[in-house]
């Protein structure tokens, strides 16, 4: 089988590279080589490579520069995957797309006011520039008729790149005290967690040769993520606890301040609730989907000790 994978530059894209089947030829063009913003340059790349499956990770994640950057947003999140799709209809081959909770507009409650988790179906209406052009993209792959996978996850982290596990990190061994917003809720995803469980998702499609059937059983959205619910804060706390008892931060703990999101204004409204059920991946792949503790923890090993050099990490994308 062939892969192109996006977005190797990415936290996604990066894990992904060493979870997907060996079996696989795997293409994985820098921007250099294939600039999302560029139609000619996708069409090119993949005419050229004639894949049978296209890996999208890609994705213009800059949540507040895109209330300014609107048609760089649409170019990256909507009509870069429209093109993907259009060019793999053409191939007959399969695109498997990642998508947002940013997609909901947050607010979805049971009859108590207690935060209800997101189905699928549910109705979408996102709340920012960001999950506007996502949602577009997830519409043109739709529409196109292509085989696909359209997996909606939410709060990734890594110790790659931009995410809020390196903002805090770097912050708590810098600050004698963090303010975190601890109204907004939702289940961070370790990106390698999300690698694992797409390669794995890769490797049943492999061992069902690719075929029509396994696209039109089971082609679709899904909601991709760890289970359990936290808020920012809380996932803070555990950073900061996390790093504190292995010796990474390097000075005592930072106090931890919980603060409603009114307080921390930012240009991109977010969603109170980023909860997604992940019930139908679980029927259709029989994935065995981990609480995200368990991923925090896995991901707070892999940290190196704490050295002057502070981790190179800037701020909260999505
Ligand atoms: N991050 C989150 O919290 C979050 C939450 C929910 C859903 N998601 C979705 O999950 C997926 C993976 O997110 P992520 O956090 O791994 O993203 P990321 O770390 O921001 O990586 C995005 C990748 O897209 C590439 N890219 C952007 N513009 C490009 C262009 N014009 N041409 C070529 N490549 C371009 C970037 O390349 P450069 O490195 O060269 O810029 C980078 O490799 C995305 O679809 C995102 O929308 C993310």
């Amino acid at each position: 089988m062939r892969i192109l994978l996006t977005g190797t530059n990415g936290q996604l894209g990066n894990a992904l590279l060493s979870h997907l089947p060996e079996a696989a030829k795997i293409y994985a063009p820098t921007r250099a080589e294939m600039d999302l913003g560029k139609a000619a340059e996708i069409r090119q790349c993949i005419q050229q490579f004639r894949p049978d499956l296209i890996i999208n990770p890609a994705a213009y994640t800059a949540v507040d520069l895109a209330e300014k950057e609107i048609e760089q947003a649409q170019a990256i999140n909507a009509t870069a995957p429209a093109i993907m799709a259009e060019e793999a209809c053409k191939l007959g081959a399969g695109l498997i797309h990642y998508s947002t909770d940013y997609v909901y507009a947050g607010d979805k409650q049971d009859k108590d006011g207690d935060w209800q988790a997101y189905v699928e179906s549910d109705a979408t209406a996102p709340l920012n520039v960001y999950g506007q052009t996502k949602l577009a993209g997830e519409q043109a792959i739709i529409v196109s008729g292509c085989r696909h996978l359209i997996l909606r996850t939410s709060w990734v982290y890594s110790l790659h790149g931009k995410n809020f596990f390196l903002t805090m990190l770097k912050l708590a061994r810098e600050r004698e005290q963090l303010r975190i917003v601890n109204d907004q809720w939702g289940t961070p995803n370790a990106a390698a967690w999300l690698a694992r469980a797409s390669g794995d998702i890769v490797g049943q499609l492999l061992q069902n040769g690719n075929k029509t059937d396994w696209w039109s059983t089971l082609g679709g959205i899904y909601h991709l993520s760890a289970s359990g619910k936290t808020s920012w804060f809380e996932f803070a706390s555990a950073i900061v606890r996390l790093a504190d008892q292995q010796g990474k931060l390097g000075k005592p703990s930072p106090e931890m301040l919980g603060i409603p999101a009114s307080e921390y204004p930012t240009p991109a409204r977010r969603p109170h609730n980023s909860l997604l059920s992940t019930q139908k991946l679980q029927a259709a792949f029989g994935l065995v989907i981990p609480d995200w503790q368990t991923c925090l923890q896995a991901t707070m090993d892999t940290v190196p000790p704490c050295t002057n050099q502070q981790t190179q990490a800037q701020g909260q994308t999505n």
